[in-house]
């Protein structure tokens, strides 16, 4: 039977990477530590940072991702969902330089991290936000992501309906997701939504699914 995505997975009692606020940022203080890693080739390399997700190194879920999702097209509007401090989105602009990255996070921190990442990088095609700054009206022809499982069942699946709405009508998300935090029973929330969903591959306990519109 697989997993199901819990409701909601304690720690103990140190902050979430998803609900910190400036006050926890202080009390955590900030010693930045850069991360190198390599995606279709391209070596890249940015600053994480305490109280955001994946400190000093490339979390293995988005590790995963990039060694099994297929390089993205040159053109087109990109999406990175939870963008932690920009693996996803930096890898994604570098890749493409001609595409538009939007890359939403609600960690202030982190947001910060990945607006510095961009610029360090010269990638000027990153665009960086809170999720309610995106224009309701843009609409997506790629988006990958290292979702925030974490936050629990029913805020995944909110933001997950936010932003595969917005899946153009020929565009794919690619989205890595632990097996035993409910990759399966995701895969199966998806298709309920009337999503074709694909498992690209499965590889360190995480699987790779590709979410598509039925043609
Ligand atoms: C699993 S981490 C992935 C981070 C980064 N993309 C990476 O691969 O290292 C998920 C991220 O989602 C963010 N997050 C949590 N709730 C969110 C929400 N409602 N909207 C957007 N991002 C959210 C967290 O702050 C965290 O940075």
């Amino acid at each position: 039977m697989p997993d199901d995505i819990p409701d909601h997975i304690p720690d103990s009692g140190s902050a979430h990477y998803f609900d910190v606020d400036e006050e926890e940022l202080e009390r955590l203080g900030s010693a930045p530590r850069d991360v190198t890693w390599t995606v279709h080739g391209s070596s890249l390399s940015a600053a994480s940072d305490r109280g955001v997700f994946s400190y000093g190194r490339l979390d293995r879920g988005t590790a995963v991702l990039f060694d099994l999702v297929p390089a993205p097209p040159s053109h087109g509007v990109f999406l990175d969902i939870g963008c932690g401090w920009g693996a996803v989105a930096m890898s994604l602009a570098a890749l493409s330089p001609e595409a538009k990255v939007y890359a939403v996070d609600v960690n202030p921190r982190a947001l910060n991290l990945a607006r510095r990442n961009a610029s360090q990088l010269h990638l000027d095609n990153v665009h960086v936000s809170q999720p309610d700054e995106v224009h309701p009206g843009i609409t997506f022809d790629l988006i990958w992501s290292n979702p925030p499982i974490r936050v629990g069942k029913d805020v995944l699946h909110s933001i997950l309906d936010r932003w595969m709405n917005r899946l153009s009508a020929n565009g794919s998300a690619y989205l890595v997701v632990q097996k035993n935090l409910g990759s399966d029973s995701l895969a199966d929330w998806l298709r309920e939504r009337g999503f074709v969903v694909d498992r690209v591959g499965s590889r360190k306990g995480f699987r790779v699914l590709r979410v598509t519109r039925p043609q």
